[in-house]
């Protein structure tokens, strides 16, 4: 067998980078629990993704992980390490600590409050539109699918636009921790620009406290204060999650979701015709093309998983983009319907941990792309080939030129 026949999961490698999803179908076929050589379980069937996301064994605190003492390389990365680790997002902790700490932003991100956001994000998406318009040519990323949540989740939090550069190289920094490996040297700057932002939030939150206003940041202010129900180094990780949650992916599904248009002109044309499959193909995009690829889970006991032994410590990698592809659950699973249904898609994962912005996503996308379609006619991919992001976890697009008419 020559190494190119050996299954294994290493995203990493350019080919699985930039197209994973014929590795993700050998691996169901194959072997779908799948025991990496570096010690992990990767998952790639729907059914046991989503069991494993729901299951009350399964822990998401990697201080209960076997893996995480060996990223403990250094003295510093261990300090580093040790910032957040007092106090995680809710993302890192289980329950009581997650219901807690769910519960004081989750009415901020209901659909009812996401849909009041929508006169806003309808005329960002026509003013960045009005700007890429006359040229002729546009990079998606840059002229709408990073500038539109970014914006967003920064007047949500009252973030001053003059600070919005700064906290891009951050939260592009950051992002890094949440793949499966990172080498040291980039593991030891990732921690410095997640130190970075907490020092910025700890700043922000000191403003807001003297000079308190009508955003979100003010109302965790007042729940910290109020109810003891929130230490101030739990709000500054609360702040960098939803922050750096609000860069780094709905950017993805709107550039993603493009790309995929763009490439399926039966697709693009069906949608441009009928603006009402708006909802249902932005379901279909996350399916497609999933913003987050991966998640993972930590046993805290023995326990079986799909038909093999987990043991307590281990770490199960779910693939959320394979769970997304696999045939047992979407009848032609790489083929783009936008009128798919059902369509239970795991891009937003399940169980208690389901994205909270999921609404606030879904509804930035619909307005997006649908107008992107309106107002570009003519749109087609190029000159240059669309870049693509290195992160693994993350799956995005760091550039996607397109061209379009001009009016007049
Ligand atoms: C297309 C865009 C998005 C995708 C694909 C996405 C995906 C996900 C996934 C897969 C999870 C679950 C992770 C796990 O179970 O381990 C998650 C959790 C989360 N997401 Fe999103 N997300 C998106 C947008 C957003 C936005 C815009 C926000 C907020 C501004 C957000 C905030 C969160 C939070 C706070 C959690 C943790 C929830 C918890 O632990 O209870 N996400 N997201």
């Amino acid at each position: 067998m020559s190494a190119s026949d050996t299954l294994e999961f290493n995203p990493f490698l350019p080919e699985v980078h930039e197209d994973p999803y014929p590795l993700y179908h050998r691996l169901r076929a194959e072997d779908p629990v799948h025991r990496s050589p570096l010690g992990f379980w990767v998952l790639t069937r729907h059914a046991d993704v989503l069991a494993v996301l729901r299951d009350p064994r399964m822990s998401r605190d990697p201080r209960r992980s076997e893996r995480v003492a060996l990223l403990r390389a250094s003295a510093e990365v261990d300090e580093l390490l040790a910032a957040e680790e007092a106090a995680p997002s809710m993302l890192f902790v289980d329950p009581p600590d997650h219901t807690r700490l769910r519960t004081l932003v989750n009415k901020a991100f209901t659909p009812a409050a996401v849909e009041r956001l929508r006169p806003r994000v309808e005329e960002l998406v026509a003013g960045l539109l009005d700007q890429a318009a006359g040229a002729g040519a546009m990079d998606v990323v840059e002229g709408l699918a990073y500038p539109l949540p970014v914006t967003v989740i920064c007047e949500l939090f009252g973030v001053p636009e003059a600070d919005r550069d700064r906290f891009r190289a951050w939260s592009r920094g950051l992002v890094h921790l949440l793949d499966p490996l990172v080498a040291s040297d980039a593991l030891e700057r990732a921690l410095r620009a997640r130190q970075a932002l907490r020092d910025y939030l700890g700043g922000l939150i000191a403003e807001r406290r003297a000079h308190p206003a009508g955003d979100l940041l003010t109302a965790l202010i007042a729940a910290e204060d109020q109810g003891h129900q929130l230490t101030e180094a739990e709000l500054v990780s609360m702040c960098v999650l939803l922050l750096v949650a609000g860069h780094e992916t709905t950017v993805n599904l709107i550039a993603n979701g493009m790309l995929a248009l763009l490439r399926d002109p039966e697709a693009r044309a069906r949608l441009q015709a009928d603006p009402a499959l708006a909802r249902g193909a932005v379901e279909e995009l996350l399916r497609y093309d999933s913003p987050v690829q991966f998640t993972s889970r930590h046993a805290l006991e023995d326990l079986d998983v799909g038909g093999r032994r987990v043991r307590a410590g281990e770490t199960v990698v779910a693939v959320l983009g394979a769970a997304n592809r696999d045939p047992a659950q979407f009848p032609d699973p790489d083929r783009l319907d936008l009128a798919r249904s059902p369509n239970r898609h795991l891009a937003f994962g399940g169980g208690i941990h389901f994205c909270l912005g999921a609404p606030l996503a879904r509804m930035e996308a619909a307005v997006a792309i649908p107008a992107m379609l309106a107002r570009l006619p003519g749109l087609a991919p190029g000159p240059a080939p669309p870049v693509r992001r290195d992160t693994v976890t993350l799956r995005g697009l760091s550039s996607l030129p397109v061209t379009f008419q001009a009016p007049g």
